[in-house]
């Protein structure tokens, strides 16, 4: 393939400085000591532990990310961070648009393209997520959804080098339910015809779409090896450094 596999690790709302400090320096001593992963290797710790996540991962290859970010640059908007920041922190990339954002803070596509179109800006990767909710799935609506989640949360300028998607059916979050491969490759091939039919074959080809999920070691290599799914982005498992670097093993 020609899109390099990439394995993300969303730390969410868990761990201390301690926590954080010992899972970023397992992870770089696995870096250290190899084997390392044939893929890209990205973890996001909340908010005020990226600067020491940053200073524990340096001289590896393991980059940084963060969570989320707000579409303003800077200003009156409390509480928020902004993408500038980030990229100042030594971030490469956030998330944004994560299925939690959206039902916990009512974030839209629009809120969503927004803030992506700020991550851009800033020089950070955008990693945009889309996904169905159960009761959507069982009414048979799951394409339909993916496919509008897309179109409506899509940057302007948008490259294969610049954003990620990422495919989290929010029924498999945190639950340890999975989709089956045939789920997670009908769902990826959909969003690359999307991308395509948004951007051009070209972007198409060459951009990453990430299965997100209950992804864990054992259920990895099967995922990974689907056609349209060029990486994970994991929550639970990338907690324990020895489960996200088994996950990337798989790559
Ligand atoms: O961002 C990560 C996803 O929401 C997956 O979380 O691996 O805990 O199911 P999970």
């Amino acid at each position: 393939s020609i899109r390099r596999k990439l394995i993300a690790g969303n730390w969410k709302m868990n761990g201390t400085m301690a926590d954080s400090a010992d899972l970023a320096g397992a992870l770089a001593d696995r870096w250290m000591k190899g084997p390392r992963p044939d893929c890209d290797l990205l973890v996001c710790p909340p908010f005020p532990l990226i600067v020491p996540v940053v200073a524990a991962l340096a001289g590896t290859e393991v980059a940084v990310g963060a969570q989320d970010c707000h579409a303003k640059p800077a200003g009156a908007h409390t509480g928020d961070v902004a993408a500038p920041l980030l990229s100042d922190l030594g971030c490469r990339a956030v998330i944004v648009g994560h299925s939690e954002r959206r039902a916990d803070h009512g974030e839209t596509d629009a809120i969503v393209k927004a803030k992506a179109e700020a991550a851009l800006s800033a020089g950070l990767i955008a990693i945009v997520c889309v996904g169905e909710t159960l009761e959507q799935r069982e009414a048979g609506r799951t394409l339909e959804v993916n496919r509008s989640q897309l179109r409506g949360s899509l940057p302007v300028g948008a490259t294969a080098a610049n954003i990620v998607i990422a495919y989290e059916p929010v029924w498999a979050i945190g639950t340890g339910r999975v989709a089956t491969p045939a789920q997670a490759q009908e769902v990826h091939a959909v969003l690359r015809t999307e991308l395509a039919l948004l951007l051009g074959e070209e972007l198409a080809a060459a951009t990453r779409i990430l299965y997100g999920g209950s992804m864990k070691p054992d259920n990895a290599a099967e995922l990974l090896s689907l056609a349209d799914v060029d990486g994970g982005l994991i929550g639970g498992a990338s907690l324990k450094a020895a489960d996200f670097w088994a996950i990337a093993a798989a790559c």
